[in-house]
């Protein structure tokens, strides 16, 4: 990744500063002095924060810090969704609007908190009645449709734990998230429907469940008429589960550190990790920076693009955003259906204020040409955000100036989902540089060190770090709390976070990608691992290495390199086989772009792949020290 610094661009300060009533109405009008008493008492600082939620008993100790696993709030009891629901249906929010959501095709629905806490609890009793109890684990396969909020905030009214499974995956993906997870219960729907085009979730998971005895019973929303055949037995109606139960559903009494959800994301290295967040910690920490790094006030209506599959989504459409009592947006869409303006129209009709995005997405919408957003009125917006990946100076000087009218600050957001919240970023109304994401969000301390630890000055090279636990951090990996110590053991005392960065003579940071085997596609985090693995499950490969190659709009694309077993031979055909084999063993997303067949692979003496040879060939680069090379 290294050949991506820019030293040109650390040196050269240029920066963009928003017009003063920005800061004179932010929330944080000061980030200094808020970073400073942050510093000054960090426990002091979160106790505050957590003071402006509700919780059934107090904490007894703020944080219980036992390097490396962090407790906070300890002892504290709560439930998540009495906060992002009762808590503003008891008050002057409950016909406050809640949630809009837009479909492809222009269908609407809008949810008022009382509605949606209706729901919610409807659900979550219906989900009581198929036996589920705290602790259970539910799965969650669904596309991007009000009832998708509505399972997840039922589960966590009950405390059972939810793993949501981004609908864009495919069969194996799935099967092990639901293996790994024990669940018992798949909540899915009928179809998702993306460009016009029907997907097949139910067919999928009827796949995915074959070889998984966790699960008792499918929840099916049919949306489709006439309504799909339901299997009796396995399967049950959404709305059917909901017929009959009592209105209200008493919220579990969890514990601050009882797990609230399980999220997959990429390993460098083998299976996907099960990142477990839990109650406490994770909704004070969504809920501060949802507020504060969005400034978030009551008449704004907040758009994040992400899926809800993602933690993106998890942190920073539902629980966050809700926490704080905002009107949040969702749509079934795609930023170029039916056209590149879907997007703008949008953000126009429904008069977005709070606009959340990926640079994938803007540079696609750069590629697309300014007539697009030029033909609507994006007035609106107030502030633009980004997430996923680095935001480079062209696409935030795009994002600027063609959409926010060089008047929106961006707030360019750096973390993980490991992180759970976000870390660092440019707090609204302070001076942007662009490349930059910024500082720590007060509450965190992040820095740029070498491999033993010790920090850089401005403009070295380094890993990203955060030195001190923080609310919202993952207290395990799901079964396997070794790759969860990994994180603080790598360089001992802090948390490694697996970037490359670099650090300006201001502070600000640079974040230039990732420093392991993780490849972002398009803001998705794809494990090469995975991937060779999918390849070689596939009849006709012996071997398989996968790089990620740079990309103008995607940011990284997929290129795998095969060497194919005796006796099979290389054809366009097997390509174009071995492409749609990885689809559908792991989804779309994760399907290589470019595939080369070869009769070697560059290999360490101990038979590990050396992708970064394979890498600086394909850019023809000098692959740096080779000297572990076999051949
Ligand atoms: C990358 C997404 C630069 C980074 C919230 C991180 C970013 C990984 C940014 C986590 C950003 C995320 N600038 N890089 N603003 N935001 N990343 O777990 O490499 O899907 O480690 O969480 O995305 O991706 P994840």
């Amino acid at each position: 990744m290294a050949e991506q610094f820019d030293v040109k661009l650390v040196e050269e300060a240029k920066y963009y500063t928003p017009r003063p009533e920005y800061r004179e109405n932010a929330w944080v009008r000061n980030y200094d002095e808020e970073y400073a008493r942050f510093l000054k008492d960090p426990e002091a600082f979160w106790a505050k924060v957590a003071e402006e939620l509700d919780w059934f008993s107090p904490w007894e100790k703020v944080l219980d810090w036992k390097y490396p696993y962090a407790k906070w709030f300890v002892n504290a009891k709560l439930n998540v969704t009495y906060n992002c629901l009762d808590r503003h249906v008891n008050n002057h929010r409950r016909n406050k609007v809640a949630l809009i959501w837009r479909g492809e095709n222009g269908e609407e629905r809008i949810y008022s908190y009382q509605m949606l806490y209706r729901e919610v609890n409807r659900f979550a009793n219906g989900l009581k009645r198929l036996g589920i109890v705290k602790g259970d684990r539910v799965c969650i396969y669904m596309p991007m449709i009000p009832e998708q909020l509505i399972a997840m905030l039922a589960c966590a009214r009950i405390g059972a734990i939810h793993s949501v499974v981004f609908g864009g995956f495919g069969v194996t993906a799935l099967n092990y998230r639901i293996n790994d997870t024990e669940s018992k219960v798949v909540i899915t729907a009928d179809i998702g429907i993306r460009r016009g085009k029907t997907i097949p979730l139910k067919t999928l998971v009827e796949e995915a469940i074959i070889n998984a005895p966790s699960v008792e019973r499918v929840v099916v929303l049919r949306r489709k008429e006439p309504k799909v055949e339901i299997h009796s037995g396995i399967e049950i109606d959404f709305y059917d589960l909901m017929e009959g139960v009592d209105p209200y559903c008493e919220p579990e009494k969890m514990d601050s550190e009882d797990p609230l959800f399980v999220l997959y994301t990429s390993g460098s290295t083998g299976a996907p990790k099960g990142v477990i967040h839990t109650c406490g910690g994770y909704m004070v920490g969504t809920y501060y920076t949802s507020r504060v790094v969005f400034d978030l006030k009551e008449d704004d209506i907040y758009w994040c693009t992400a899926d809800v599959g993602w933690i993106t989504g998890h942190s920073y459409i539902l629980y966050g955003p809700l926490a704080a009592g905002a009107t949040i947006f969702i749509g079934e869409v795609v930023p170029d259906y039916p056209d590149a303006g879907a997007y703008w129209k949008l953000i126009q009709d429904l008069g977005i204020t709070i606009f959340y995005t990926a640079p994938t997405a803007i540079r696609m919408f750069m590629k697309m040409g300014e007539d697009y957003p030029n033909r609507y009125d994006l007035s609106c917006l107030r502030i633009l955000g980004s997430v996923g990946e680095p935001l480079n100076p062209e696409a935030f000087e795009w994002y600027y100036r063609v959409i926010g009218k060089n008047q929106c600050p961006i707030v360019d957001t750096w973390w993980q989902t490991e992180t759970g919240m976000q870390m660092i970023t440019t707090l609204v109304g302070e001076k942007m540089r662009p490349g930059f994401a910024g500082k720590g969000i007060p509450g965190v301390v992040p820095d740029v060190v070498d491999k033993a630890g010790k920090s850089l000055g401005a403009g070295k090279l380094g890993f990203l770090i955060v030195r001190n636990p923080w609310p919202a951090m993952f207290r395990t990996i799901y079964k396997n709390d070794e790759r969860y110590r990994k994180y603080w053991e790598t360089i001992p005392k802090v948390y490694t976070v697996g970037d490359l960065a670099v650090k300006g003579k201001d502070g600000y940071i640079m974040i230039l990608g990732r420093a392991d085997d993780i490849i972002i596609v398009a803001g998705h985090n794809i494990g090469t691992a995975e991937v060779e693995s999918a390849l070689v499950s596939h009849q006709a490969v012996a071997e398989a290495a996968v790089i990620g190659k740079p990309d103008a709009v995607k940011g990284n694309i997929i290129k795998a390199f095969v060497i194919l077993k005796l006796g099979q031979k290389a054809s366009d055909k097997l390509k174009q086989d071995l492409k749609y084999h990885v689809r559908m063993t792991l989804g779309p997303i994760a399907q290589p772009e470019d595939i080369e067949f070869v009769d070697k692979l560059p290999k360490t003496r101990s038979g590990k792949i050396m992708r970064r040879v394979l890498k600086a060939k394909e850019l023809g680069m000098d692959p740096g020290d080779i000297s572990t090379l076999e051949e």
